[in-house]
């Protein structure tokens, strides 16, 4: 799943009958860990928790964090340390610092020592538990501790983020399922977020149904493997997507991430079947050679990957693939890094998430010699964003005249006054405020035609 980091915009809303306490998430990783912050400011709101503006206005600062790659964790640990140096810099008093997600999930009490500990550990199955916790660190609760751990997998814990913290009209992410079952070998998520477990076809229904009521239209439904979803032998995602097309007032389903080897035949006739699922798949190859994909244990070769593609630009008109792709793993040669450019030019994605291989505690590849040497991961990986960048030129100057249609999402950051759209098969483009004569809101939808490219955004002459 692609990742990145952003923060939850904080939403000023009065307290209840809360305890005064003021809180700020910031959240770092995947859409999971967005949606995830999401619910857990749902279950603080419910008790009275606050939202803060930002570190210097918190009681309470939680960091949702991920473990994907080493660098991931060492931003997280120096985080910790620069906001308790920024607060003391501010006459500030000592906030209390929790650290939820995947990081909590593999370190625990761990992260209670050291220079950079923190009060809270809280994983990824326990968020019900934060606002007991924070009233007792808080020092409103019988048996108060100064520090508090709570970790572990349950199968009983699916959380549903509110609508109230959403912000209309965007795309409302709805994770259908946590966890993972496969293995790939460099990977940490199936330790961090343990077993793939299903929220129900009824319980994700009703949750849309909620989203609609409150205004939304589009949705994107979340998981790490949302291609492999299948509810007790009966429903697999492709009758989760006819299930969720039916909702009246929907207009657009996308998903995120699919995994090749369960994307079958049946899954794509649907995608292209349905008009509102979006023609946009995320399918993350990581590597082009066979080696590689065996070692990793990714389950699927590269011409079955290459086939897949084949068949879903015949039955999903207009769609367009992202990736993701690891360089440098254990024992990869010149020949097998070749091999990923290869799919690159074939595949033609309209953009990757490309990662040097990180090398993560106690999982099975975490035994292989990790013998490609850092310059040489460097090399490949700037090497595969510079195809990756002519690529996606060549494809985009032949876009450039015709008419995109899509979806205002957000203020764009440039140029001044104007708004950033997404198409049905997620490409950008920007428009001015005046477009199409009056003042344009997120929600609206607006037809344009391009005029050039500025990186994987299309410019646009009015
Ligand atoms: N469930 C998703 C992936 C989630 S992790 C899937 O199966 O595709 C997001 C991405 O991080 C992965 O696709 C992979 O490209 C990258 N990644 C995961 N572990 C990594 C590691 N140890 N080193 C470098 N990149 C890694
Ligand atoms: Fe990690 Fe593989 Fe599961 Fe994706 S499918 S989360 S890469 S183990
Ligand atoms: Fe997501 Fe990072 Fe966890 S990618 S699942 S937040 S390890």
């Amino acid at each position: 799943m692609a990742d990145f980091h952003s923060e939850l915009k904080s939403i000023a809303q009065p307290s209840k009958d809360g305890q005064g306490c003021k809180v700020f998430i910031e959240t770092y990783g995947c859409q999971m860990n967005v949606y995830d912050s999401q619910a857990i400011d749902g279950l603080l709101d419910k008790d009275g928790f606050d939202r803060a503006r930002d570190v210097f206005d918190a009681d309470v600062i939680l960091l949702n964090t991920c473990s994907v790659r080493e660098l991931a964790e060492h931003k997280i640990t120096s985080r910790v340390g620069e906001i308790r140096q920024q607060r003391v810099d501010a006459d500030a008093p000592p906030a209390i610092i929790g650290i939820c997600g995947c990081m909590a999930e593999r370190l625990g009490i761990e992260l209670q020592k050291g220079k950079n500990r923190v009060d809270l550990v809280v994983g990824v199955d326990n968020y019900d538990k934060l606002p007991g916790m924070l009233t007792h660190l808080m020092g409103k609760g019988k048996n108060q501790k100064r520090r508090h751990t709570a970790t572990g997998h349950r199968t009983d814990a699916h959380y549903v983020a509110p609508p109230s913290v959403y912000p209309v009209n965007n795309s409302h992410l709805v994770t259908i399922h946590k966890g993972c079952d496969y293995k790939c070998t460099y990977c940490i998520v199936p330790y961090t977020r343990g077993p793939q477990t299903e929220k129900s076809p009824e319980a994700i229904v009703q949750e849309i149904n909620t989203l609609v009521d409150s205004g939304a239209e589009e949705v994107t439904l979340l998981g790490q493997n949302v291609t492999a979803y299948h509810w007790q032998q009966e429903l697999d995602f492709a009758a989760l997507l006819e299930s969720v097309a039916e909702i009246d007032g929907l207009k657009r389903i996308r998903f995120l991430t699919g995994h090749p080897k369960d994307m079958h035949k049946h899954t794509m006739d649907v995608i292209g079947g349905l008009d509102k699922v979006c023609p946009w798949l995320h399918l993350p190859i990581q590597s082009g050679s066979n080696a590689v994909l065996r070692r990793m244990k990714r389950l699927y070769k590269q011409d079955e990957y290459l086939n897949m593609v084949d068949y879903a630009k015949k039955v999903i008109p207009g769609v367009t693939f992202s990736t993701d792709i690891i360089v440098g793993f254990p024992g990869e040669t010149e020949e097998d890094f070749q091999a990923t450019l290869e799919v690159l030019r074939l595949v033609k994605y309209d953009q990757i998430f490309s990662f040097k291989y990180s090398v993560r505690p106690g999982v099975p590849a975490a035994k292989l010699n990790d013998n490609v040497s850092l310059d040489e991961k460097k090399r490949r990986l700037a090497e595969v964003i510079k195809l990756q960048d002519e690529i996606w030129l060549a494809e985009a100057e032949e876009q450039v005249g015709k008419t995109l249609e899509g979806i205002v999402e957000s203020a764009a950051k440039h140029p001044k006054d104007s708004w950033r759209v997404r198409t049905a098969n997620n490409r950008k483009f920007v428009v001015s405020n005046s477009h199409q004569g009056n003042g344009l809101k997120i929600g609206d939808s607006v037809s344009a035609k391009i005029t050039g490219i500025a990186s994987t955004t299309f410019l646009t002459g009015d």
